[in-house]
């Protein structure tokens, strides 16, 4: 019998790849980090009965109108706001995507962030590559402290609560806003529940873990940096929509915050010409929450059993459940 044919749009761990070899036909692009042209990914769509997506792939109505024969899509992704949920519905092909196995892994990444900026790890070592340390400097390099200091955490879902769990490890004080309550991490963290504003208002460092959607689009802008402390450090790990970026720009220039963390961008890869990158004060990674070894071959192995589940009549293990 004819295999269904499987798009996937990225080069993706090996062990995933022959899962899928097992279960499809395979059309791979093959590359780790140049993205799939979308005219090929529409040529290639029109047969397939399953995609393998990433982030940063556009899956939209354009696209999936080119796609008659698509049983499922699994993105290999906690994050699904680059696939229009409401034409996938529309067209009852189910979303998967891979939420907890990156739990962990992205909350270390934060914390990594979050630490970096505040001791402004990355200067130091561009300042030692550089040649210029020329003796010990009693104010060389002054950061801020994380031990004791005030987190607010804005999205306290899975992986807020493990930067809350790090958090509390260094002694800080927890403050956290979220759609819902968490009683649960109010008694085991000791983590207050505030108002955005509060919580801007009082916070050291300001983690923003809110998934990224029409309702999170910009939420936090120029009124939200005025109200933050001079010596705040921001941290986003989340995604770079969620952010006025010309606000953040405005509010890191004039010094009305510290310093800023950020894994994502608004529009990624950033511009080498993005004004963000021309502060001192931002530490930059390429969106790399999740990236470790372990975690990425997890991640691949459930997006392809998402898949393979489908395109074999069962239950897909974690499908996305849009409220
Ligand atoms: C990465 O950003 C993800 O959503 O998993």
């Amino acid at each position: 019998m004819k295999k269904p044919k499987i798009v996937v749009t990225k080069r993706i761990p090996e062990q995933a790849l022959e899962l899928l070899k097992e279960n499809g036909d395979l059309f791979i692009w093959d590359h780790e980090e140049e993205p799939i042209p979308q005219e090929i990914l529409m040529e290639e769509i029109r047969d397939a009965a399953g995609l393998f997506t990433n982030v940063g792939d556009r899956i939209d109505k354009e696209l999936l109108d080119e796609a008659p024969n698509l049983k499922v899509i699994s993105t290999m992704a906690v994050g699904f706001d680059n696939i229009d949920m409401k034409e996938s519905a529309r067209r009852g092909i189910p979303v998967g995507h891979t939420p907890g196995i990156l739990t962990e892994t992205t909350a270390d990444l934060t914390f990594a962030l979050l630490m970096a900026t505040a001791r402004r790890v990355v200067e130091g070592s561009d300042y030692v590559h550089q040649g210029r340390w020329k003796s010990w400097g009693p104010m060389l390099l002054t950061g801020q402290d994380i031990f004791g200091a005030t987190i607010g955490i804005i999205g306290m879902g899975r992986i807020g609560e493990g930067v809350a769990r790090r958090a509390a490890g260094f002694s800080m004080n927890i403050l956290y806003h979220n759609r819902r309550r968490r009683p649960d991490i109010e008694e085991s963290l000791n983590a207050s529940y505030c108002s955005l504003k509060e919580l801007l208002k009082k916070s050291d460092f300001v983690v923003l873990l809110a998934p990224g959607s029409s309702e999170t689009h910009s939420m936090i802008g120029k009124e939200e940096f005025q109200l933050m402390k001079p010596n705040s450090v921001f941290i986003n790990t989340s995604r770079g929509t969620n952010v006025n970026e010309t606000a953040l720009y405005e509010a890191l220039k004039n010094k009305e915050i510290w310093g800023a963390g950020l894994d994502v961008f608004e529009a990624e890869p950033v511009s080498q010409e993005h004004p963000l990158l021309t502060l001192p004060n931002v530490t930059v990674l390429p969106h790399i929450g999740s990236a470790s070894v372990a975690t990425r071959t997890k991640m691949a192995l459930i997006t392809a059993e998402n898949l393979i589940a489908v395109l074999s009549g069962k239950e897909m293990p974690f499908k996305v459940k849009v409220n």
